[in-house]
């Protein structure tokens, strides 16, 4: 299978000027690299643009999704605007916003199932905080995470399984975001096994196997290899090295190397 790198500007570059660059220059890697799928995630201002210009050439998502199609939701951008716009993923839950604009497991749930009904790819982020971390409470929080997320889901989807493959799960220790400590690749690859145990228990078999989990925190090119030889790890979520396109380009080069379609 291919492995999945996605890039999360956050709410980065500053000008719509450095976010064509930034694109132009991963294209320019990306184009070259047949194994890996590579998704670039803009803030939405940029988003729609670079969609439409670049949609042929590489795969977009939303940093977000809102769960209603439509109406008197103030800043919400709907399913069907970014698939209209050829986006293709949204990250959803990302523990950013569950942070800062107090996004919960409730929330999250009707933004997954909003985006799945729509035939949009949903990334799930789960993770556990620092003090969750050292409390060893690491499996019962994701276990939390993705039951409540992903409530329902099967049960709603068993006429149209095929919708339930565009689900990704994003294994991010909130520790490890940003702070240049990245989890080891053997204990990600725990977590990485302990969420899609979960994922069977949650979804048709079948489709739990395939489901990509991917590991996110401080992912740059010299940790990369280490969490892609992991068994259970089928990709990245990549933060800030995904705005230094030089250094995101040796990321999905190493990935492009990783992927199964090459080895087999
Ligand atoms: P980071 O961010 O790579 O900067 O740690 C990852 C993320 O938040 O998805």
């Amino acid at each position: 299978m291919k492995k999945l790198i996605v890039a999360n500007w956050k709410m980065n570059p500053a000008t719509y000027a450095e976010a064509e660059r930034l694109a132009a220059a991963v294209l320019k890697t990306s184009k070259k690299l047949k194994n890996v799928e590579t998704v670039l995630c803009p803030p939405f201002v940029w988003l729609a643009d670079l969609s439409r210009k670049h949609e042929n050439e590489i795969a977009f998502g939303g940093q977000d999704v809102f769960w209603e199609e439509k109406g008197a939701y103030t800043g919400g951008i709907s399913p069907k605007m970014l698939k209209s716009s050829g986006v293709r993923y949204a990250i959803i839950g990302h523990s950013e916003r569950r942070r800062h604009l107090e996004e919960t497991d409730a929330m999250v749930h009707k933004k997954v199932h909003a985006a799945l009904k729509n035939g949009l790819r949903a990334i799930l982020c789960v993770g556990e905080s620092l003090k969750e971390h050292t409390r060893g409470e690491t499996k019962q929080v994701l276990r939390r995470q993705l039951n409540k997320g992903l409530a329902g889901v099967r049960a709603l989807f068993i006429a149209h399984r095929a919708l339930l493959r565009n689900l990704t799960v994003a294994y991010e220790p909130i520790w490890a975001i940003g702070t240049g400590m990245p989890e080891t690749p053997f204990s990600a690859n725990k977590a990485a096994k302990t969420i899609r145990q979960e994922l069977k228990k949650l979804l048709p078999d079948k489709i739990a196997k395939e489901i990509r989990v991917l590991y996110g925190g401080s992912v740059t090119s010299r940790n990369i290899f280490g969490f892609l030889v992991m068994p259970e790890i089928s990709g990245a979520l990549v933060g800030g090295a995904s705005i230094d396109a030089k250094e995101f380009g040796k990321i999905i080069a190493i990935a492009n190397l990783l992927s199964y379609d090459r080895l087999s």
